[in-house]
């Protein structure tokens, strides 16, 4: 097995490759002067596994395509199977036509990588699960949730109590709850489809005098956190911190979510940024090596 270094997550990749004690293979990539991408191994790949790790995080539709270009480059120079890693999987949430007209965007995403030559895909915390299902080779989800629980409990947070911002996340709070030991809710939330603006309702639980942790799967422009924290001052949480998955912090998101009174925002490397304060490198090389194994 290889580990491929897309540009996206090279950092990452590093890290994978030193915990299986895989070689890497270095991409060199640039954009042309009229924005294409381009992207060449710098490394063999014959009769290897290549497993490309790159995440898909913005500017999304341009890490798609180095992500299918690299994949193309290994079937090209006859790697025997091509494993692509996508800590964030673009396009996941456009997962039906919400609304007449729309596209079935990840259904597009999967042909496409299909047809650039991934035999396997390999993400992380994918929004929904049934989204793999489009997929017509081995796909699946693994997730962070318990590393992002460990790390609230080595600083001392055990027993917070988990809050999920709407219903669909409470699979990830009950897991989070597994690690952390105290109680576990959700809020009722409501995106408007047009606007995008998020409401959400408070529900009957008590969070006074308590530590909150929200967790998500994704943080984007920071709506829903700023929305959950704001509910959760009502009720009188002493302390509230969020965490998420992928970081995504468009725009001011940090700042309208610290303003909002959460004291620390931690997320993984699936996105690098200041917040990454988990690595999803022990995640991956262990998912890697019990499916070598399997
Ligand atoms: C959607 O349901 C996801 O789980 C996240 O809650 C959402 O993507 C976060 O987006 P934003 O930060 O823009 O509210």
């Amino acid at each position: 097995m290889k580990i491929v270094l897309g540009p996206a997550s090279k950092q990452l990749g590093e890290k994978v490759a030193e915990l299986l004690n895989a070689e890497t293979v270095p991409v060199a990539f640039k954009n042309f002067p009229d924005g294409e991408s381009y992207v060449r191994l710098e490394g063999k790949v014959k009769n290897e596994e290549a497993v490309i790790i790159q995440t898909t995080s913005p500017p999304q539709d341009t890490r798609l395509i180095q992500l299918a270009l690299i994949a193309d480059a290994a079937k090209r120079n006859k790697a025997k199977k091509v494993t692509a890693v996508v800590p964030y999987l673009a396009h996941a949430r456009q997962d039906k036509a919400f609304l007449q007209g729309e596209a079935i965007s990840i259904q597009a995403i999967a042909r496409m990588l299909k047809a650039a030559g991934i035999n396997d895909l390999i993400t992380v915390n994918v929004h929904q699960e049934k989204v793999l299902m489009e997929f017509s080779f081995p796909a699946k989800t693994v997730s962070a949730i318990p590393l992002l629980a460990e790390y609230f409990k080595k600083k001392g947070f055990e027993k917070a109590f988990a809050l999920a911002p709407d219903k669909g996340a409470m699979h990830i709070v009950e897991e989070a709850k597994t690690v952390l030991g105290g109680e576990c809710g959700y809020l009722e939330k409501h995106r408007d489809r047009y606007t995008g603006q998020v409401s959400v309702e408070r529900k009957t639980f008590d969070a006074k005098g308590k530590t909150v942790i929200i967790f998500d799967d994704i943080i984007s422009t920071g709506g829903t956190i700023v929305a959950a924290a704001k509910v959760l001052k009502e009720l009188q949480a002493e302390k509230m911190y969020a965490a998420c998955v992928h970081p995504l912090l468009i725009g001011d998101a940090e700042k309208r979510i610290i303003e909002a009174g959460v004291k620390e925002i931690v997320g993984t490397d699936s996105v690098e940024s200041h917040v990454s304060k988990v690595s999803l490198a022990p995640l991956i090389s262990k998912t890697l090596k019990e499916r070598k194994s399997g």
